[in-house]
């Protein structure tokens, strides 16, 4: 072919690919087969490798998943149809997670006043010979959302995720009383808002009191509780949490006004709840004024801020000063500082965790800070008592950080009696009365009791019935805590020979973190749904069930790999540690935690049980990928990108089941890429550069299924 032979068909190919992608995300009519678009993808990337200085900038190989259909979505305002980039991806299991239409950027934050006098430094440089018009907001302490709106109807939601694609919520946040489904007055047609979803005061006391009363744990801060109501399945549930919203920030076309401020106020007038505490600022002075005023001012309102966000107001200077990779340059975030209180120090708990840390917990004389009364801060650990020289009765600087337990800072000396003594971190467990340990270069104590000290036996049932292990959802912490409490349940197996006669009426009272004691007990629906959640437990795969034994270093990774090397649970408990490193990702350290376990008869004893209960302690040949090829005999296959037809995981099982190999980093001997949407744009590069072929789910599920 001439120079102009492979110009042509380089300007062809392209042509068509770019036509063939918009008839399949746009039109979602596709006139030809994946494989055939592949093939002349294909084409087109090796044409543009050998004469680099020939690609178009349009070519469609530039372009890979979730941007293409990004693009196509932008040109053609077909949003709705365009934006799923995958149906559940490992990123999260439970939210389809979606391309933002806009990146959505983070802000520049700093709690020094010099540096805000600095940014406006830069500012005016930037800008001169204008000077800068700042609007200065409440920064809302929640979670970001991303809302599209098109025609005024609420189309989609999306949290901020990592700023180029997030979970979509939008289920969840149609509950929010606060956000408008539906817009009036003269809106855009199509644009994109963004807020804050936060848990006002009120609702997350509330909600802590009643987490506390079904002795459930409650959350640490409003933004975590606001952040783990908005993840919740069912909306219902959402609806019930009292999450509220503010809007700050606006992403369109036609936006009406050439400035931030105006836009909000007309946000608010279509429907939208922006703060009242909005103010434009005519110069820095006026800056200072308002973050001095709500320093104090910001302890007197119903929700949590953490500091000001400070954004230059007019649409064309924030062009002009425009953005770094991660935030604007037109705004920076000023933080207050954490509030500090004095008291004093009354006495020293030691508590045990689920774990078996030892974590020392000072008792305080109530004192006022940030809005709550603190009378617990925690001390962390040995080493801390120690580097704070913290002494009984003294007086202590306490902070708060993000969290609902505080810390001590420092101690006032000063005040300090000379009889004083310093504290002694404890040696034996204040639970079950075994020597502590201290792992070589560990912070912190432990106790090595894991069967008979109580913290670390509802630690390990709590392990046991979660989500990823056996998944007992109708025996919450708080429940298997109360059956651990009367008797009924002390290790795992004991689940199994649970009855409803136990169970219904079952009684506790609850007076943990509160000074109001309550009563709950059992009701029949209770004991019936924790007997059928115990008996479905039983069809758990052998994987979950050894993920679920919470062996050291077993996790649900290592779990798979050990189930499908040695297939069963006897073959596994004979192996020795040099068989049991024949396994992949088995070394040493693992090998050694799996032999100690099955030293123990204890562990054997419960084994035992658990088989006799009728638990799967056998690979179920059924559940394997179909086995029994070697196909990918010899072929080393990187996985990149994410996948609809099954979880990458999976995709690994699948290639370890015909005789292939599954490899990390792609180099001259990989056979392949198994490329799902959004490859990596690094990867796809060597692939490119190595030229080694790059097939997609499709492909591959067919040459498997064409043996
Ligand atoms: S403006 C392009 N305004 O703070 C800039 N952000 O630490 C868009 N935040 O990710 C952000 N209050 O989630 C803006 N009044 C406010 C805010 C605010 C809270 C959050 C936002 C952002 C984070 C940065």
């Amino acid at each position: 072919m001439t120079i102009d032979e492979i110009k042509s068909q380089i300007a062809s190919l392209t042509a068509e690919l770019n036509h063939h992608n918009h008839c399949y995300y746009v039109l979602n009519a596709p006139e030809i087969s994946d494989r055939q678009f592949d093939l002349k993808l294909q084409e087109l990337a090796d044409l543009e490798n050998w004469y680099p200085d020939l690609m178009l900038p349009n070519s469609p190989t530039q372009k890979v998943g979730s941007d293409l259909k990004q693009d196509f979505a932008q040109a053609t305002g077909k949003w709705e149809s365009a934006i799923p980039v995958t149906q559940a991806s490992d990123v999260t299991k439970d939210f389809e997670q979606v391309a933002h239409r806009f990146r959505m950027l983070s802000l520049s934050n700093t709690y020094s006043e010099e540096e805000i006098v600095e940014f406006h430094n830069r500012t005016c440089k930037l800008l001169a010979p204008e000077q800068p018009e700042y609007v200065c907001e409440l920064k809302f302490d929640g979670l970001a959302i991303s809302l599209t709106y098109r025609r005024g109807q609420l189309v989609r939601a999306v949290t901020r995720g990592d700023g180029a694609k997030g979970d979509d919520v939008t289920n969840n946040i149609r509950t929010i009383k606060t956000i408008p489904l539906q817009l009036h007055g003269d809106f855009p047609d199509d644009f994109d808002v963004r807020g804050e979803i936060f848990m006002p005061l009120n609702a997350f006391e509330t909600l802590n009191q009643q987490r506390l009363s079904e002795g459930l744990q409650p959350f640490a801060n409003p933004r975590n509780a606001a952040a783990g109501s908005l993840k919740m399945q069912n909306p219902a549930e959402v609806e019930k949490r009292r999450l509220d919203a503010f809007f700050y920030f606006l992403s369109g076309n036609d936006l009406p006004f050439d400035n931030h401020f105006d836009n909000v106020q007309a946000a608010r007038a279509w429907g939208f709840k922006v703060s009242d505490y909005i103010e434009t600022c005519r110069d820095v002075n006026a800056v200072f004024d308002y973050i001095n005023r709500w320093n104090t001012q910001r302890h007197e309102l119903p929700f949590e801020t953490d500091g000001i966000v400070i954004k230059v107001n007019n649409y064309r200077q924030q062009e002009i000063l425009g953005n770094t990779a991660k935030s604007p340059r037109w705004a920076i975030a000023y933080k207050f500082k954490a509030e500090e209180v004095e008291t004093q120090l009354l006495s020293v708990d030691f508590q045990v965790g689920r774990t078996g840390v030892v974590t020392p917990v000072a008792n305080l004389t109530p004192v006022q800070l940030s809005g709550t009364t603190v009378k617990r801060a925690s001390l962390h650990n040995a080493d801390i008592i120690r580097s704070l020289d913290i002494h009984y009765d003294d007086c202590v600087y306490v902070e708060k950080g993000g969290e609902i337990i505080p810390k001590i800072t420092g101690v006032n000396i000063l005040k300090r009696s000379p009889e004083s003594q310093p504290i002694a971190f404890i040696t034996d467990c204040p639970e079950c009365g075994t020597a502590l340990e201290r792992a070589e270069g560990e912070a912190g104590f432990y106790c090595p009791s894991e069967y008979a000290c109580p913290p670390q036996m509802k630690g390990k049932i709590e392990h046991f019935i979660s989500r990823k292990a056996m998944n007992i959802e109708s025996l919450g912490e708080g429940k298997t805590d109360m059956l651990f409490d009367n008797n009924l349940v002390k290790k795992t197996s004991d689940l199994y020979a649970l009855k409803y006669e136990q169970l219904f009426g079952l009684e506790k009272i609850i007076d943990q973190q509160t000074d109001k004691p309550r009563k709950i007990s059992f009701k029949e629906k209770t004991a019936e749904n924790i007997l059928k959640g115990i008996e479905n437990s039983k069809n758990a795969p052998f994987e979950r069930v050894l993920f679920a034994l919470g062996i050291r270093y077993v996790g649900e990774t290592v779990a798979k790999k050990l189930a499908l090397h040695f297939k069963n649970m006897t073959a596994l408990m004979d192996a020795d540690e040099e068989i049991l490193k024949q396994a992949d990702e088995v070394g040493d350290k693992i090998a050694a935690s799996l032999t100690n376990y099955f030293a123990d008869s204890r562990n054997i004893a419960m084994i035992e049980e658990l088989r006799a209960a009728g638990l799967h302690f056998e690979i179920n040949d059924d559940n394997l990928p179909q086995k029994a090829s070697d196909i990918l005999n010899g072929k080393n296959i990187v996985i990149s990108g994410v996948f609809r037809h099954h979880s990458r995981d999976e995709y690994k099982s699948i290639i370890e089941a015909h005789g292939g190999k599954n490899v990390s980093s792609i180099s001259k001997n990989t056979t392949f890429v198994l490329a799902g949407d959004n490859m990596g744009p690094a990867k796809y590069e060597t692939a490119q550069t190595l030229q080694i072929p790059i097939w997609n789910e499709e492909e591959f599920l067919k040459y498997i299924d064409n043996i």
